[in-house]
């Protein structure tokens, strides 16, 4: 609509992305140190009525059609499937999908199905337990095996998977996932690696580019790019296997930002709205909902933190600068 959350280069918010926590119970060695993080205080996180209730001037006031609920991880967040339900009792409304690490979902994926959650993403980058371990700092591959499953079988679908690859980790384990993907039915994405982990230890020379993933899997596997105009503005570019109907996908956030097309605005577990993953300034919605502020007043303060959106990540910028939240604060 013409008053949604536009930005200064054209784009237009659509999908909103709101981390219901920053905590975590994995301790991916690309995301946080073993020791976690310094987590935000109860008093500074959102009530679950405040975070229904920016979500709903999303909705409503803002045009928002596509909400994804992130972490840290989501599912260990309470009042998570309320806030589904209420998400999707708004109207019009909105697609309703999570990211999560898939630990919870053996338990909830029913639950989350029947409030209206309509799919997720799990990440998962190695099948192999002792890689998992070495990856995730626990042993908690059956954990996240059982939740695929009960999310396939709720109807949590598509199921995708999220796959980071780290250098000499689990890169070999390329061909190997997919292959488990494949079997299962579940659609994976390989992600290159951003410069958002909160021990500050990307380095480009580390990172496995899109290029080498299509390397690493062109020899099991006969890729063929899909129809490029099909992608819209998301991030994948997709493939398929061996003409086949699955696909898989490559999530080329560095070496082929699709940053031109981006309908995305994230809302922090504390309430405060980024308009880039990368931004390097937020805007507290949290103090004036808290002052009484009128719906319109909050969707005013969010038109107003778009204006200041960047036109892309600037990575490959020599004055790059990471941005002072880590991924698990945001929700990637
Ligand atoms: P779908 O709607 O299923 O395509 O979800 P998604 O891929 O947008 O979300 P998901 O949470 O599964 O994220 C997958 C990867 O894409 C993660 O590494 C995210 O950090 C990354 N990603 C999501 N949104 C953006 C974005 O706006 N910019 C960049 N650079 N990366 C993003
Ligand atoms: N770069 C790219 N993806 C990342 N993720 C976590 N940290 C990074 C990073 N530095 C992934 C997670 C999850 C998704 C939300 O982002 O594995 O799948
Ligand atoms: Fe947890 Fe996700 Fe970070 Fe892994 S990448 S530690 S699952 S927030």
């Amino acid at each position: 609509p013409s008053n949604g959350l536009a930005d200064g280069f054209g784009r237009v918010a659509t999908d909103l992305r709101v981390s219901l926590t920053d905590r975590c119970n994995l301790r991916c060695t690309y995301c946080m140190p073993e020791e976690g993080l310094d987590w935000l205080a109860k008093p500074e996180l959102l009530t679950d009525d405040e975070l229904v209730r920016l979500v709903t001037v999303a909705v409503e006031q803002l045009g928002v059609t596509e909400i994804r609920f992130t972490g840290g991880e989501p599912l260990l967040r309470r009042g998570v499937v309320g806030i589904v339900a209420r998400t999707a009792a708004l109207t019009p409304r909105p697609e309703i999908s999570i990211t999560t690490n898939g630990i919870g979902l053996a338990r909830q994926a029913e639950a989350l199905k029947e409030a209206g959650l309509d799919r997720v993403n799990v990440s998962l980058d190695t099948v192999r337990p002792d890689r998992f371990e070495q990856l995730t700092r626990r042993d908690r591959l059956k954990d996240v095996l059982a939740g695929l499953d009960a999310a396939q079988r709720a109807g949590l679908t598509p199921v995708k998977v999220n796959a980071v690859l780290m250098r000499g980790v689990n890169d070999d384990q390329a061909p190997e996932l997919l292959r488990f993907c494949l079997d299962h039915g579940y659609d994976l994405r390989f992600i290159e690696q951003m410069p958002l982990d909160a021990q500050h230890g990307w380095s480009r020379a580390d990172m496995v580019t899109a290029d080498e993933i299509l390397e690493l899997l062109a020899d099991p596997f006969d890729l063929r790019p899909t129809d490029a105009a099909a992608r819209g503005s998301a991030p994948a570019e997709l493939f398929t296997v061996a003409g086949g109907p699955a696909t898989v996908g490559i999530i080329a956030s560095v070496t082929r930002p699709f940053c031109g097309d981006c309908d995305r605005v994230r809302l922090t577990a504390d309430g405060q709205v980024r308009n880039c993953l990368f931004a390097r300034t937020e805007s507290d919605l949290r103090t004036a909902l808290r002052a009484g502020a009128d719906d319109l007043e909050l969707a005013e303060r969010w038109r107003a933190a778009m204006r200041g959106k960047l036109p892309g990540h600037g990575i490959d910028d020599p004055a790059f600068l990471q941005p002072a939240r880590p991924m698990s604060a945001i929700g990637g």
